[in-house]
């Protein structure tokens, strides 16, 4: 038994994520620590909402709430729909608990003391109308590079290009719309990742089997260039966590907090902590290598946007801290879902959102989508034909028909218990020859988080046992030969538990319904597929399920494209 830490990229709480977000990073971690509890290895499964910055207190101020009580019913809300959406997560936690706050201060000193973070005088934008300096987000103006009226002071959303909000042409505030702004001296923290960039280049060269995906963003931003910049990790902003040097103040800095980027990633060990004090669990031991954390698997899922700092600020942060911390050992990017010829975009309200996806349909329909179709190689699209088409095809034809085929003809011609007679053939071992070859490759693939892939391996499955039962044909087979067709049956039977245990990482809902349709109180892997296949004995009763999956007609998928072509209000 191995023992699986896995994280999420952690969302920001400012709204309701899209799937194009859920996609990109909580899905794909849910199906890796479904399968890998599945295989009977120990998982500690973490996500949390990402509370600070810009986009937290914009959003609040949007919402006309103050912004703790904004962020704590969105985080309400986004925990509510990961069950929804069935993500398994051990704990949901808030980049804004006292953990957090506690373990960002630690680093923060132990990185002082390491000589680590330098203080800068730097120049900022301050609001006279605002009273206040207007970081990130809370300016904006017209983009240097590509024009674009409405870029930030840290992006432009049009051209992707950062900024610097001192960057923008006829800057203002995104609070007042005011342009009486002017640049002001103020001090700010910079940690040296200059310092580390020899440690950090070893360490990536170390991870010989990350994709190159990952490893060339990480390397361009070590080489490109005068090479790896410092980097701020002060904000002018009241919400936050105050900059402290562990317990003490940290003198000119009273005023200010951590830059959102900076105490994100260490929620993550935040997280265990606040999981260990909901549930009495042991988090040192999944985070400190000096406390049983050094057999742990530590993989990260996130869209490729969040590379950088997670291959170099956030392992800077602890390799500067100078203490065991568990260092990731896999990390797994994504790249970006499209929507119907177009981007998902929060900000502008396009593409479907969570809350809305689960209002329509399922959450195994949305799950078997998309995850099917996950960004791993190239951008990947949403568009309604294709979801129609796979939900249709994958999940009513191949599985859904399967089921209800040899559970009604079974209670037809036998009754709602596995037929007795007959014993399996050669047809039956060729069968669970091949299956046993795809399962082991459908291992194979979730092991190494091909999630198209393993998605491919599935539904082949699935494909096996409806061929057959073509081939068999249990019901002509029945005519002269009733303990063969019996045989055969007991086979069909035991595939859909078979199915249901496979399934199960991607379709949790629809697995659960087939085990309880089978009876089956062993949901065990595979990994003896011959035995798998004989765990329903004869006598076994079970009961005909309604439909696992319905279509979707033509008039719903034109519905719910116009329903879905604007933009959210
Ligand atoms: O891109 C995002 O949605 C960020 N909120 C991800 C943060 S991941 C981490 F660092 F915690
Ligand atoms: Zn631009």
């Amino acid at each position: 038994m191995a023992r699986h830490l896995i994280t999420s990229a952690i969302p920001y709480i400012n709204g309701i994520k899209h799937l194009g977000n859920l996609v990109g990073s909580q899905l794909p971690a849910d199906l890796y620590a479904r399968y890998n509890r599945a295989r009977g290895h120990e998982v500690l499964f973490l996500c949390a909402t990402d509370e600070h910055g810009t986009p937290a207190e914009l959003a609040a101020a949007k919402a006309g709430k103050p912004v703790a009580e904004y962020c704590a019913e969105m985080h309400a809300i986004q925990s509510e729909l990961a069950k929804g959406f069935r993500l398994s997560f051990d704990h949901f936690g808030r980049s804004s608990s006292p953990q957090n706050h506690a373990l960002t201060q630690h680093f923060a000193g132990k990185l002082a003391e390491a000589g680590l973070i330098r203080e800068v005088s730097e120049k900022q934008v301050y609001s006279n109308a605002d009273g206040r300096f207007l970081p990130d987000r809370y300016i904006e103006g017209t983009c240097p590079n590509c024009g674009y009226d409405k870029a930030r002071g840290d992006q432009c959303e049009n051209c992707t290009i950062q900024l610097e909000p001192t960057d923008l042409i006829d800057p203002r505030s995104a609070i007042s719309g005011s342009t009486d702004l002017e640049v002001r001296e103020t001090k700010h923290l910079y940690l040296r990742q200059s310092a580390l960039k020899d440690d950090l280049d070893a360490w990536i060269d170390s991870k010989t089997d990350w994709p190159v995906l990952t490893t060339s963003i990480a390397k361009k931003w070590l080489h490109d260039g005068d090479g790896l910049k410092d980097r701020g990790i002060t904000r002018d902003l009241d919400w936050g966590i105050p900059v402290k040097r562990g317990d003490d103040d940290w003198p000119g800095m009273e005023e200010k907090v951590f830059y959102v980027w900076f105490d994100a990633p260490i929620e993550y060990i935040a997280c265990a902590s606040e999981w260990a004090e909901a549930t009495g669990g042991d988090w040192e031991r999944w985070w400190r290598t000096d406390k049983g954390a050094d057999d742990v698997r530590y993989t990260q899922f996130m869209g490729k946007d969040n590379v950088p700092f997670h291959t170099l600020s956030f392992p800077a942060t602890i390799l500067g801290s100078g203490e065991p911390w568990k260092m990731v050992d896999h990390l797994k990017s994504f790249n970006y879902l499209n929507y119907d010829g177009g981007q998902f975009s929060t900000s502008q309200g396009r593409g479907i959102f969570m809350d809305q996806a689960l209002e329509i349909l399922p959450a195994d329909y949305w799950r078997w989508w998309l995850l099917s179709h996950a960004p791993e190689n190239s951008d990947s699209e949403f568009t309604w034909e294709n979801f129609q088409v796979s939900v249709n095809k994958d999940l009513a034809d191949v599985l859904g028909n399967f089921v209800s085929r040899i559970t009604k003809f079974c209670r037809s011609k036998f009754s709602e218990a596995v037929p007795e007679d007959g014993t399996y053939g050669p047809d039956e071992a060729a069968l669970i020859d091949a299956l046993t070859t795809r399962i082991r490759a459908y291992e194979a693939h979730m092991d190494a988080m091909e999630i198209r892939k393993s998605a491919t391996e599935l539904r082949a499955i699935w494909v096996a046992g409806n061929e057959y039962l073509q081939n068999t044909a249990p019901w002509t087979t029945y005519k002269s030969y009733p303990a063969k067709a019996a045989a055969q049956v007991r086979l069909g039977l035991n595939l859909i538990r078979l199915y249901a245990v496979l399934s199960a990482p991607f379709i949790p809902d629809a697995s659960a319904r087939m085990l309880t349709a089978m009876n089956a109180s062993d949901a065990t892997w595979p990994d003896d597929v011959p035995a798998a296949l004989s765990a329903l004995p004869g006598g076994h009763g079970f009961a005909v399920p309604d439909v696992l999956f319905a279509k979707i007609t033509d008039e719903a998928q034109e519905d719910w494209q116009a329903r879905f072509s604007g933009i959210r209000g």
